[in-house]
């Protein structure tokens, strides 16, 4: 019923040129493939070139990050409207190195996801604890405040459209990644909050995608949890050949 979705975060790389190509690269691998959301997050330099190349093609579009206003004295910050007019349809909000190096916020995330709703960005919000937290045996609670928080005041016409990444912090980048059965049991445990909050049929419906060094070799394992509906994925995406292979792996058959 919910179709997985795998996204690439590039992060901070690669050039307009080397966007281009990798690009044309992953839009032959992809070709045709289908039961998988695919979309890419590169940098915003590239934002404008890649909207062209991917036009018609089964990959989207999306920021890496977006600011809540719309336009004004912000200096540094880029607005939904500028990222709609370069034919972003997604925006990864609160992802943890934003959390941890720029000091954001589940408050601020709060604002940019109402924004992003209001500008029909398909949102992927990043949830998930830090290595001293799960040894404390605090992970849930981190977790569950995190959802609650990013979702306040968000209506259940517009959850239907958001995606949410639970990243644990020590398996991202550090090729460390949660089991299979540890990352199940947190996106049962998410899935557990929305219906609180918003009932069991829209919960069921709503795509929670796993996110810390996914790779070639373990997506199909994540993929047989049923409570994980695809995955965000950093280093391994800025590889076509393991990023098509990850798209691929992330099917459910
Ligand atoms: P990683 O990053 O796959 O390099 O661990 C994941 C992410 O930060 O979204």
């Amino acid at each position: 019923m919910r179709v997985p979705i795998i996204g690439g975060n590039w992060k901070m790389n690669k050039t307009i040129n080397e966007a281009i190509n990798t690009v044309e690269d992953l839009k032959t691998k992809l070709e045709g493939v289908e039961g998988v959301e695919i979309v890419i997050f590169p940098p915003f330099t590239a934002l404008k070139m890649l909207q062209g190349l991917l036009q018609g093609s089964n990959i989207g579009l999306g920021a890496q990050n977006m600011y809540y206003e719309e336009k004004g004295a912000y200096t540094g910050e880029i607005s939904p409207l500028m990222l709609q007019d370069v034919g972003c349809r997604y925006v990864i909000l609160g992802h943890s190195e934003r959390r941890g190096y720029f000091g954001e916020t589940d408050e601020l995330i709060n604002k940019k996801l109402k924004t992003a709703l209001s500008f029909e960005f398909t949102p992927v919000v990043c949830v998930g604890e830090k290595l001293e937290e799960r040894k404390a045996g605090r992970a849930t609670e981190i977790v569950e405040a995190q959802v609650r928080k990013c979702l306040q005041g968000i209506g259940p016409e517009e959850v239907k459209r958001v995606v949410i990444a639970y990243e644990p912090v020590w398996a991202i980048g550090t090729g460390e990644t949660a089991t299979p059965s540890q990352a199940g049991e947190m996106h049962r445990f998410i899935r557990k909050i929305l219906k609180e909050l918003y009932g069991e049929e829209l919960a069921n419906f709503i795509r929670i995608q796993y996110g810390g060094s996914v790779k070639p070799e373990n997506i199909k394992g994540l993929m047989k949890e049923e409570d994980i509906d695809g995955a965000l994925v950093g280093g391994a995406s800025l590889n076509t050949e393991s990023f098509a292979k990850i798209v691929k792996g992330s099917r459910r058959l």
